[in-house]
């Protein structure tokens, strides 16, 4: 693994190939970002699933915020999580301080979905390198891939901290090619995110979005031609 420190990336791409690296994006795509409320779930009980939603509903809704007001109001994506978490909890009357603290340390360590590490192993047995492209914070990325046992999977972990601005702006998606040293559209970028495919397919990437839960489609992606999967599982077998 590479990249935390911002060196340049040496891709075992093979040129010539019409993909030549797949970006993912963590949280929600490779990360279940819901598993950090489900194990505590008995804690909250019935309302535990719209906590989660909304936790993360305000988790982004923090990120682009800060991103439009400017960069004196940035704050890494940590920060958003907690002060999100701490605005359901309030929300929901649930917020003593073992439960808040117990559900961070969750969020910090997040399980990856089930068929991420064989996908992985898979596209790794292709030489076709794999990277991240979050808006987590290094750290954030470290301890989640390194929980999820899938950290020497990938090839470079870039977080958003190193342009200070949170998806969906474009210097995000200008991260990768610089730091992968290759164009967008010789990269495949996966989310789970549509807002976040439509602003890679934007910026140049082929896209592929996840789409586990039958989500109606969003910003026109099925129209412009960005395929969907209900998991991972048949990726590296697409690229091939
Ligand atoms: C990520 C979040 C936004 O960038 O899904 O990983």
């Amino acid at each position: 693994m590479s990249n935390l420190l911002g060196e340049p990336w040496r891709p075992k791409a093979k040129p010539g190939r019409e993909i030549e690296a797949v970006v993912f994006d963590a949280y929600g795509t490779l990360l279940d970002v819901h598993s950090a409320v489900m194990r505590h779930a008995g804690r909250l009980g019935a309302v535990a699933a719209d906590f989660s939603a909304e936790w993360r509903a305000k988790q982004l809704e923090y990120s682009w915020v800060r991103s439009l007001t400017g960069p004196t109001k940035h704050r890494d994506f940590w920060i958003c999580t907690v002060d999100a978490l701490r605005f359901v909890c309030e929300r929901y009357g649930v917020g003593d301080e073992a439960l808040v603290s117990d559900l961070l340390d969750a969020y910090r360590f997040l399980d990856a979905f089930p068929e991420v590490p064989a996908m992985l192993r898979a596209l790794r047995a292709r030489d076709v390198p794999a990277a991240v492209l979050s808006n987590g914070a290094s750290m954030m990325l470290a301890d989640a891939f390194g929980h999820a046992g899938i950290a020497t999977l990938l090839d470079a972990l870039l977080s958003v901290e190193a342009v200070g601005v949170f998806k969906p702006d474009r210097r995000v998606y200008a991260l990768a090619e610089q730091r992968l040293g290759l164009p967008a559209s010789k990269m495949m970028f996966v989310s789970a995110n549509a807002w976040d495919s439509q602003a890679a397919h934007a910026a140049g990437f082929r896209c592929i979005r996840v789409n586990r839960n039958n989500a109606p489609d969003e910003y026109g992606l099925k129209d412009t031609g960005v395929p969907s999967l209900t998991d991972l599982s048949s990726l590296p077998g697409l690229l091939a």
